[in-house]
């Protein structure tokens, strides 16, 4: 898929890894829809950058746990770009947790958030792309779900999020099928690549050194050379790469 010229919506766009996707995909000719929940200022300055490439970009802010804002997201890139052919979900919040402390009220939001929303939008985006596009074409458009390379060996950490994350996987194969010839579908899944919000990068060192194989992070950009990768192939769909050093195989 030639992606110059391609509208692309990226759901937590302004920070951390939404922020190297969203730059990654203006390099490469998107004019781009950035989502943020609260980073305004950020998503001003990711705006600015992903502009000196050359892309048209617009901001919208929605809380994603709220189904009716998620509603918003859309329209809003249909109507600032005049259509979405891609969708890439990558906002998630990442609650610690087990099965037994785990309240039913942390286990809706992350839900909401991390689930639900992906859903909507997805559907959201597919009812528009059989509106205006009804013909079959494989290089047209794609989404891409950000996933946790955690959900391939379950433990008991995280609980409720993992439970997300798997779920997105499941999206990802469903939507593949029943999306298809038109909407590729496929997700890249996480290993350390980001320290948490607050953590000094020898976190992620020390991290890598004692758990993954290749004793090395990735890197955001390398998630978003990924995201790329997935969206140029269109003889790719339902596929998930793991991007994890090895540590979750
Ligand atoms: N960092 C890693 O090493 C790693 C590892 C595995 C998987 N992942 C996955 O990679 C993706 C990005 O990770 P990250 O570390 O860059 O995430 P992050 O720094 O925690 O940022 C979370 C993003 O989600 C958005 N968000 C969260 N709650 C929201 C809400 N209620 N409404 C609207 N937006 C909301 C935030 O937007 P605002 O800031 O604008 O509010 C922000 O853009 C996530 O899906 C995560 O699960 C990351």
């Amino acid at each position: 898929m030639d992606l110059q010229g391609k509208r692309a919506v990226i759901t937590g766009g302004a920070v951390r890894v939404g922020r190297a996707i969203s730059l990654a995909l203006a390099a490469a000719g998107c004019d781009l829809l950035i989502h943020y929940g609260r980073s305004a200022g950020p998503a001003e300055a990711t705006a600015e950058e992903a502009t000196s490439s050359g892309a048209r970009v617009t901001l919208h802010t929605a809380d994603l746990s709220d189904a009716e804002a998620v509603r918003s997201i859309i329209p809003a890139g249909i109507d600032a770009l005049g259509g979405v052919d891609l969708l890439i979900n990558s906002a998630a919040i990442f609650p610690d947790g087990s099965l037994l402390d785990t309240p039913l009220a942390d286990w809706q939001q992350v839900f909401d958030i991390n689930l639900r929303a992906p859903f909507l939008l997805s559907q959201a985006f597919a009812r528009h792309r059989r509106a205006i596009a009804p013909e079959a074409d494989a290089d047209a458009a794609a989404i891409v779900n950000i996933l946790d390379a955690r959900i391939f060996r379950p433990a008991a950490d995280h609980f409720a999020y993992r439970l997300t994350k798997s779920g997105l996987h499941a999206l990802t194969e469903g939507a593949a099928h029943e999306l298809a010839p038109d909407i590729r579908v496929n997700a890249v899944a996480l290993g350390a690549i980001l320290p948490p919000p607050g953590e000094p990068p020898e976190y992620l060192e020390d991290l890598a050194q004692s758990r993954v194989p290749l004793r090395r992070p990735g890197s955001a950009e390398a998630v978003a050379e990924n995201v790329v990768h997935l969206l140029r192939q269109p003889f790719l769909t339902g596929v998930t790469i793991r991007l994890d050093g090895g540590e979750f195989l």
